[in-house]
């Protein structure tokens, strides 16, 4: 009568044994973390390590942080660090940390680079720093291979329980286009960009990501450093809107054509663009004037904080930190609208608790 004990020990290994091998496809897994592609808005502290002039090492950056100046570009949280808060993650150390590494890169890493855009010659106005093609050729030749080999399991299984944020294209568009000479239209020109990232995103998805959130470009006439006192300068926004559409478009193209992903269109646009039409909706008090910055004849002077400069006393009340990037107040509320807002206008198809859920 030995028989059924062995059977039902036999199927009992079996079924462990198919656990083991299969678990990701059973039931949907909180998200492990996240890798994160773009420009300053969403750098954790890059460019502290390489060879660049927009280093924000120093007060007032960091104002805000308990650590002080982290190389992130504002007082405090980027929106990447906020992402981290709604999804219980500890927050991401940049790529080029050194002690970026061992079970430190489980939870992600953060690729973004301050200055660098879709193009590679849109860096040569920054310095080194990493362009979105060095970005993705770090995460594919350093941290990859690290976390197949940390985690024992292989890329496409170990992907599918991490978010992939990218943002870029507005360095391209201000500095690249604008910052010129470039003899295309505007037209031709985001279209190439977009093509490019369209290039990008299938890598990523070649690798085995499979869950995608792509930012739009923020409204970048109306960044401190590009507008007046009075208004907006169109022109740049203008340029904006063009690439977001496109950027939409492509959005909505690669989840049809990659089966098994799931992509997010946060609309930081028409987020921000809602706070600077009206500040007072979230609690802020000014949307024009940078906490650290001078005008000059109409222009902002310093785009970077100047060292130890002073800062606006209550960082709650402005938008904008600097002439370019956001207050630690902003994203939050961009980050709260991307994991709980149900407006496409805003955040579409789905939200990042969906997304995250899924
Ligand atoms: C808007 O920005 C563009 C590009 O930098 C510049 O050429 C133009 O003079 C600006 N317009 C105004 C009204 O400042
Ligand atoms: C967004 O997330 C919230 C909170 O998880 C959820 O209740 C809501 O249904 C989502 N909205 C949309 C439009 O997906």
């Amino acid at each position: 009568m030995g028989t059924p004990n062995i059977s039902s020990q036999l199927s009992l290994t079996l079924v462990i044994v198919l656990i083991s091998f299969f678990p990701l496809n059973c039931y949907s897994e909180p998200i492990k973390g996240m890798f994160v592609f773009g420009t300053s808005h969403v750098d954790n502290g890059n460019n502290i390590f390489l060879e660049t002039e927009g280093k924000p090492n120093y007060l007032p950056y960091g104002v805000d942080n308990p650590s002080g100046p982290t190389g992130r570009f504002g007082n405090g949280k980027t929106v990447i660090d906020a992402f981290c808060d709604h999804l219980r993650l500890p927050l991401l150390l940049p790529f080029s940390d050194p002690s970026a590494k061992g079970p430190k890169i489980a939870s992600g890493v953060d690729f973004a680079s301050g200055g660098s855009g879709i193009l590679d010659q849109t860096d040569s106005h920054s310095g080194k720093v990493a362009s979105m093609k060095t970005q993705i050729s770090n995460f594919q030749q350093t941290t990859l291979p690290a976390l197949e080999a940390q985690l024992g399991m292989k890329r496409e299984q170990l992907l599918a329980n991490y978010m992939f944020i990218l943002e870029s294209g507005g360095n391209d568009i201000t500095n690249t286009y604008f910052g010129g000479p470039v003899t295309q239209t505007i037209e031709v020109f985001t279209t190439n960009l977009i093509q490019l990232y369209t290039g990008y995103v299938k890598n990523l998805y070649s690798l085995g990501a499979r869950k995608f959130v792509i930012m739009s470009e923020y409204p970048l006439g109306c960044y401190p450093i590009n507008r007046t006192p009075n208004e907006c300068n169109q022109t740049l926004t203008n340029a904006a809107t063009m690439y977001n559409a496109k950027l939409k478009t492509m959005v909505n193209d690669l989840q049809a054509q990659m089966p098994g992903s799931h992509f997010v269109y946060l609309d930081t646009y028409n987020i921000l663009n809602g706070l600077i039409t009206n500040p007072s909706s979230q609690g802020f008090k000014d949307a024009v004037n940078p906490c650290c910055g001078v005008w000059e004849m109409g222009t902002m002077r310093f785009s970077p904080c100047d060292k130890n400069k002073k800062v606006c006393p209550d960082r709650k009340a402005n938008v904008f930190f600097d002439g370019v990037h956001l207050t630690e107040a902003t994203n939050l509320v961009i980050a709260a609208k991307a994991f709980t807002s149900t407006l496409p206008t805003e955040v579409s198809p789905i939200n990042l608790s969906q997304l995250s859920t899924i």
